[in-house]
């Protein structure tokens, strides 16, 4: 039985993951990151969505609001992180939690990464554990549904 059914969805760029200045994201494609967390969580009904646009990201959310909800989203949302009111204002007006999760430290970069306009509205942020911050955002989302249940 399939428990918890998960977005995961990436912003702009991320569709470059693995050969994208891997010094900073590292060498896996977004496509293993899907299969990884596929075969570490078995039990969870993930949909896969990336974009590299703002507003395919909103309608994703609301196309997943739409059908009724699910147990929650990580979301690496680039960029787009850094600026995007729109994402912000899509994130509180689902019901379900959003985990905003980057690959890199962005506390440890430039200034400009150092705020995230989604951070406030979302249920946590994770940031710095290269692809491992997807498995995190994962397991902070079924921690908090089972929490519920
Ligand atoms: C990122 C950090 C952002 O600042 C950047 O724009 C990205 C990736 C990360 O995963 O570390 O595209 O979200």
């Amino acid at each position: 039985m399939q428990n918890h059914e998960i977005l995961v969805m990436n912003g702009p760029n991320l569709s470059r993951l693995g050969r994208r200045e891997p010094d900073i994201y590292g060498d896996v494609t977004l496509d293993a990151v899907n299969a990884g967390l596929r075969e570490r969580f078995p039990d969870v009904a993930f949909t896969f969505f990336q974009s590299e646009y703002e507003g395919a990201l909103i309608e994703e959310l609301y196309r997943v609001e739409d059908r009724g909800g699910c147990s929650g989203a990580v979301l690496n949302a680039g960029a787009l992180t850094h600026y995007s009111i729109a994402l912000r204002d899509a994130i509180s007006a689902v019901g379900f939690p959003v985990i905003e999760v980057h690959l890199s430290n962005v506390h440890a970069r430039e200034t400009f990464r150092h705020t995230s306009v989604l951070a406030a509205v979302c249920a946590g942020v994770i940031s710095g554990f290269g692809v491992d911050s997807y498995r995190l955002g994962v397991e902070a989302i079924t921690h908090m549904a089972g929490a519920e249940s």
